[in-house]
């Protein structure tokens, strides 16, 4: 279940009160204050203060936001268009459900800020099929803007500045969240994701000059126009600046979702889930969502910040941490982490494709307690063959737990080869 977030910064501040995915409630809030602070600014300098203010993107690569909209071309004689990443797919990570179910009109505000910027006429959200009231509130939050008269055309009475927004519900694949993947589906063609080059900027959705960012992403930007660089700035570390929406889930007393700048240490924000349930001792948390490596207990008090998690082997991802207690057994954990890309691969490339069903059939034999040493070395070196060399950074995402786990957890694998047998009786069930 997701709750309000527990601890309220700038994003959230406005998601307890209940009539803010209305306009009237939005507007009250101080909403469409930004954009039309942003239009009586030339969109070049939009998209620099967005840069300046350091904005990463939240869905995962964290991309500075404001450069990546300066890739859009200038000028084109083709209609630019943005895309809203609302895929959410990825294991641990719910933030964006909240956003959409509690402020959608933030991230739609975020959108007309970012289409002035580059240019943009036309946004298609693509929300994953299987969330169906932020659908629902998205689609009740374009409708209301468009009766208001911010959707269509002179919006806010600036002339040649005229934007739709389209709400598209995909069909539950976690590949569609991949940005090229999610432009073929969007196209009504499978979710397979593109080579690049041409990257969208060049040839994006139906072929058009594109933008792609994250829900999250498009929501930080009204309080940047707003309240300006250096009062962001003031939150989050200097290559990693905001707050984000961590999401904290698993062996936690109170799961949820905090509020907090980049660069808070991990061991507070569990601190603020309430710690490990029944008292128990932390075994491995996992920081960034499930194709993040995992960390061990000496790890706790890195800083939630990607610069700071890359320094520890591993990655910030979608900010959606997943805690294991003292009873977990890893290689169960492998299990269920590798049956996950098994079965979300797209198939296009061989080592992808190959390697995601290898991992899971060898961490199942383990399991079991019919692995071998042979096994062992196998997944040393299989997720080491998948990755790069691949058409998306699926097979990376795939191939980076399981070499988190034998990293730091070695020794679980060792022991079920040893034993033939799993030495973990209280871990949860497969
Ligand atoms: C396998 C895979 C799944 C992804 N899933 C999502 C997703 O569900 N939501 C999302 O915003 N980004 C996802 N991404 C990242 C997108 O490709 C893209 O980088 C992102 O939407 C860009 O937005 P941002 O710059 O605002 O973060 C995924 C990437 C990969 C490789
Ligand atoms: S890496 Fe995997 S998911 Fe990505 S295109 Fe290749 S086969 Fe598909």
């Amino acid at each position: 279940m997701i709750t309000t977030p527990q601890i309220t910064g700038y994003l959230s501040e406005h998601y307890a009160a209940d009539a803010n995915h209305t306009l009237a409630g939005y507007e009250r809030a101080g909403g469409f204050k930004a954009v039309k602070k942003a239009l009586k600014m030339k969109p070049a300098d939009v998209a620099d203060l967005v840069k300046e203010s350091g904005l990463r993107g939240r869905g995962g690569a964290g991309f500075v936001a404001g450069l990546k909209w300066t890739f859009m071309p200038e000028k084109s004689d083709r209609m630019k268009v943005l895309v809203c990443n609302a895929d959410e797919s990825e294991p641990g990570s719910f933030k964006d459900r909240l956003i959409m179910e509690r402020g959608p009109f933030a991230i739609l505000e975020g959108i007309l800020i970012a289409a002035w910027a580059t240019g943009a006429e036309k946004t298609f959200i693509y929300v994953r099929g299987e969330y169906a009231l932020p659908i629902e509130r998205l689609r009740a939050a374009v409708d209301e803007m468009r009766a208001q008269g911010y959707l269509g055309t002179k919006l806010f009475g600036k002339k040649g500045f005229d934007h739709e927004i389209v709400v598209h519900s995909g069909a539950g694949a976690y590949i569609c969240g991949e940005e090229t993947g999610l432009l073929e589906s969007l196209e009504g063609k499978k979710g397979q994701p593109r080579k690049k080059p041409p990257f969208p900027a060049q040839y994006g959705a139906f072929g058009l000059p594109t933008t792609v960012n994250n829900v999250e992403t498009f929501a930080h930007v009204p309080y940047i126009v707003d309240r300006g660089v250096e009062w962001f700035r003031g939150f989050g570390t200097e290559r990693s600046p905001g707050t984000t929406l961590f999401g904290v889930s698993g062996h936690v007393e109170r799961p949820g979702l905090f509020e907090l700048p980049l660069g808070t240490p991990l061991r507070e924000l569990i601190e603020h889930a309430g710690g490990c349930r029944g008292g128990r001792a932390i075994k491995a948390v996992i920081p960034g969502g499930v194709s993040m490596p995992v960390l061990p207990p000496s790890d706790l008090d890195v800083g939630m910040a990607d610069e700071l998690l890359t320094e520890r082997g591993t990655h910030l991802g979608t900010g959606g941490i997943m805690v294991m207690d003292e009873t977990t057994c890893m290689v169960r954990a492998a299990c269920v982490i590798s049956y996950f890309f098994r079965d979300e691969s797209c198939g296009q490339c061989t080592q992808c494709r190959e390697g995601t069903g290898w991992i899971n059939k060898i961490c199942r034999r383990i399991e079991a307690g019919r692995g071998s040493d042979d096994d062992l070395a196998l997944l040393d070196s299989v997720p080491a063959m998948m990755e790069g060399g691949t058409i998306c950074a699926f097979a990376d995402a795939a191939a980076w737990p399981i070499q988190g786990l034998m990293r730091h957890f070695r020794a679980d694998f060792e022991a079920h080869v040893r034993e033939q047998k799993c030495p973990f009786p209280e871990s949860f069930e497969l």
